[in-house]
């Protein structure tokens, strides 16, 4: 039996590797899952029950209970799920019912991409390819805000630039699978970079792994 190819891509919010992992699951036949969506899922369950986010046993037994199947990002998009996802991703218990999940999803033939904070670090350290998608906290904003006018909405620069910076803090500092890249990891800066050229290097890179 041949082992599936693992593609792992990680960075900070507002990168593009939401976007890029699409892109790169069409184009090799792979599938897909975006991580972040299973914290979401997690913390929007947590919500709609109106239960704590702070307790961690409560959390864990909802994270156990997630489907993976299911998870839909138009649902998941809001701001305050997002927020209350981060929150909840420090918990370790959280993530080991998560990560858990995520692992058996990184085995579906003939490969998959997972995006997220920790895919290569910790979820599948033996990916094929890891790629760390970032950009300046500046042009992560800028995407953001441009984002939520371009669906009809306002926003103030400032507040969302605050926004990516205490999230950049809260996922880079915590103890427990704390983003970063791996050793391995390819980076892939896109602050000077549109979407169609950082899949082109992508590729490249997936190519040569795929070769070997
Ligand atoms: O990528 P996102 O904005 O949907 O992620 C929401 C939160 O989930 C993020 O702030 C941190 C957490 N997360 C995580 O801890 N590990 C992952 N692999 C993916 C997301």
């Amino acid at each position: 039996m041949t082992t599936p190819f693992i593609i792992a891509i990680d960075g900070p919010a507002a990168a593009g590797k939401g976007t890029l992992s699409r892109q790169i699951a069409q184009a090799y036949g792979f599938h897909h899952l975006d991580t972040g969506l299973t914290y979401r899922a997690t913390a929007k369950a947590l919500l709609d029950a109106g239960l704590p986010l702070d307790d961690e046993a409560v959390a864990s037994r909802m994270a156990a209970e997630i489907d993976l199947a299911s998870l839909d990002r138009q649902v998941l998009a809001d701001h305050q799920i997002g927020e209350a996802a981060s929150r909840i991703a420090v918990m370790p218990s959280v993530r080991r019912a998560l990560v858990e999940a995520q692992q058996a999803f990184a085995q579906k033939p003939p490969g998959a991409v997972l995006d997220g904070r920790d895919i290569g670090t910790v979820v599948c350290p033996g990916a094929k390819v890891k790629l760390y998608v970032t950009a300046s906290p500046e042009v992560r904003a800028g995407r953001r805000y441009d984002e939520i006018l371009a669906n009809g909405g306002t926003a103030d620069f400032q507040a969302v630039f605050a926004d990516v910076c205490k999230r950049d803090e809260r996922d880079m500092g915590r103890a427990d699978s704390p983003l970063k890249p791996a050793s391995d990891a390819h980076l892939l800066d896109t602050s000077e970079m549109g979407i169609e050229a950082a899949f082109r290097a992508a590729k490249a890179i997936i190519d040569a792994a795929l070769i070997k």
